[in-house]
């Protein structure tokens, strides 16, 4: 997580670096921190505190003229988010300023070794790296110490170094976490993402892992190089910007998760102009064939994504008949299941391409030499990357940190695959995609409804979400969106499954939401919603037209039922978001969260 930005040109850094942050703080917002050089001065300025980039940009002062600058904004892995934590961090001389996102697993072990004589000002294991560089600095000049400490370095890291030595310099380090140069001539800026990169760079380059760059200024000229952890001069493949800056705003909505909600028909239609030619499947050969030479898929991923796995696998058993598992990567990382298939498929599926619990099975498949595929919004993304193929989501960039548009695009491309894989085809997927994307048009539009409903109804501490089959994977999904960024209490259980042991948390007035799509299980969740409605809970029916009955809260058009997740999610999705409003949260950036989650 962190987020890091870096600039070294013609204008005003600290301006660069202040909104750079402010695009980079769903990657963490517990606090932020910015170091620059006052050129009127000579002198360098460093302000930082616990709290949100706004607060860094209104409590300060940046009326000196600078020209290179770090900043940082933080999500607390080592130490807990005050000032002392909060990044840049100095040498003890400080001669030295750093920004750092990962997690430096040895860094107790350098300690102990090199720096037992120091004094640290702070809990993170940030500091630990600078006063390093600064340590070799007694015997090697500062590049070359640098690379000494980046070769001791266990775990991850995107490094910003500025040496006060130097104004016109600034060394950059990745390993595993993402870092991106951003070339203009009129200046350049390193960034976690491309998002800060825009309308201040023409070209980007993604660092690769154990590289490390050496930004400079000649004349007037902007210079990068870039090497090895040994020292050899790499010449990097670079990328053109497509990124524009009205993609990011929210364009008139009140948030970013109101936005994204509202662009789900879009994403669907957009996917199917990329991947779908009437009823022919555009996702390139090579990447299909991967899934057609598989006779067992494993999916894994985690979070929302996770609940997107949960329906691929119902497509891919149901629609191609190809058997397939999900793993929540965090544990498959360190509990391999038995890998008994002859020819198994790894498929990674992350919305931000950079999970670390994600990465970590990814480098252990590639050991056993199985094949794997990402799918993944995010094209420069590490998982992308070093996956063997990659399949891009489309979605455009998704800022909230609770994903949306995200899921449905991961749901809708999964269902393209599985339905080219289908020996015979069920149906016109084209048909109705285009379908599912009026219907979902239909529920956004009448989203002011769901408001009313959430106010009047959803006021206990918890909730739970019920269904069956696919809706299942929905309520899934639907409880952790709610939990996110409300912080109500809400699970979602196979509605069958209540009466195990759940259904003695029912009591007067528990809002039990229904989810209805499926019409061959719908008498058994209806015979589940009266069991709960005996038990006095406060019911919420969502259902799909042709399984509605009159008093049902919400019903949706009918779509055909493999597609239904992509519509049921869309309620789910606006109450969870009416309930955060409703309740004063700040639904863009929910407590304790990040929206990419680099640390295992
Ligand atoms: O970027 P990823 O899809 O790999 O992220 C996985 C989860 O961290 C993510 O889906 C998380 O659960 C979301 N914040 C949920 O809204």
């Amino acid at each position: 997580m962190c987020g890091i930005v870096g600039y070294l040109g013609d204008h005003k850094a600290s301006d660069i670096i202040l909104s750079g942050l402010e695009k980079l703080e769903y990657r963490g917002y517990d606090s932020c921190g910015i170091f620059f050089h006052d050129l009127d001065h000579d002198q360098y300025i460093t302000y930082k505190d616990k709290g949100r980039v706004k607060h860094l940009m209104d409590d300060f002062d940046y009326q000196f003229t600078n020209h290179l600058a770090i900043g940082h904004t933080r999500w607390a892995t080592h130490g807990r988010p005050n000032l002392e934590n909060s990044h840049p961090h100095f040498s003890l001389s400080k001669r030295l300023g750093i920004v750092h996102n990962g997690v430096i697993e040895n860094y107790q072990e350098l300690t102990a070794k090199y720096l037992s004589d120091i004094t640290f000002s702070s809990e993170t294991d940030t500091e630990v790296i600078v006063n390093l560089i600064e340590y070799f600095l007694d015997e090697l000049p500062i590049e070359e110490s640098i690379r000494k400490t980046l070769s001791l370095l266990e775990g991850s890291y995107a490094l910003l170094i500025i040496d006060t030595h130097d104004p016109s310099i600034i060394y950059a380090a990745k390993s595993k976490s993402p870092l991106l140069i951003g070339l203009h001539p009129e200046g350049i800026t390193l960034a976690s993402d491309v998002m800060a990169l825009i309308g201040h760079a023409t070209h980007y380059y993604p660092m690769e892992d154990k590289t490390f760059a050496v930004v400079s200024q000649n004349n007037d000229v902007y210079e990068y190089q870039i090497y090895d952890i040994i020292g050899t001069k790499l010449s990097p493949e670079l990328l053109e910007m497509d990124l524009v800056l009205d993609e990011i705003g929210k364009a008139g909505y009140s948030h970013y998760m109101l936005k994204e909600i509202c662009e789900q028909p879009s994403v669907v239609r957009k996917i199917m102009s990329k991947y779908l030619d009437s009823e022919t499947c555009r996702i390139p050969e090579d990447v299909i064939s991967f899934f057609m030479d598989a006779t067992r898929i494993y999916i894994i991923a985690a979070g929302t994504s996770m609940h997107a796995g949960f329906v691929g696998k119902y497509y891919f058993e149901h629609i191609s008949h190809i058997p397939t598992e999900v793993f929540i990567a965090s544990e498959f990382a360190y509990n391999q299941p038995l890998i008994s298939s002859e020819r198994p498929l790894f498929v990674f599926i992350s919305q931000s391409g950079e999970t670390a619990d994600l990465r970590a099975c990814l480098t252990k498949i590639k050991e056993r030499k199985f094949p794997t595929i990402t799918i993944t919004n995010v094209a420069t993304s590490t998982l992308a990357r070093e996956a063997d193929r990659f399949i891009e989501i489309h979605a455009g960039p998704e800022i909230a940190v609770a994903s949306t548009k995200a899921y449905v695009g991961q749901v809708t491309i999964l269902a393209i695959i599985a339905y080219q894989l289908a020996p015979h085809k069920p149906f016109s997927l084209a048909r109705e995609l285009s379908r599912l994307a009026v219907a979902m048009d239909a529920i956004i539009d009448k989203r002011d409804y769901i408001g009313r409903i959430v106010s009047d109804k959803l006021t206990h501490r918890n909730c739970f979400y019920i269904g069956r089959g696919l809706d299942y994977f929905t309520c899934l999904e639907a409880a952790l969106k709610l939990k996110e960024i409300s912080y109500i209490q809400a699970e979602g259980f196979a509605a069958g499954e209540l009466k195990h042991g759940t259904i003695a948390l029912i009591e007067e007035g528990t809002p039990v939401i229904a989810l209805i799509s499926q019409k061959r299980i719908n008498h058994n969740t209806r015979a589940n919603i009266r069991e709960v409605l005996s038990r006095g809970a406060e019911v919420i029916v969502i259902s799909l037209t042709d399984v509605s009955e009159s008093a049902d809260q919400v019903i949706l058009m009918d779509v055909h039922e493999m597609l239904s997740p992509l519509l049921m999610v869309i309620p789910t999705q606006l109450i969870a978001f009416y309930s955060a409003l409703h309740l004063n949260r700040d639904i863009d950036k929910p407590r304790n969260l990040a929206k990419s989650v680099t640390v295992e």
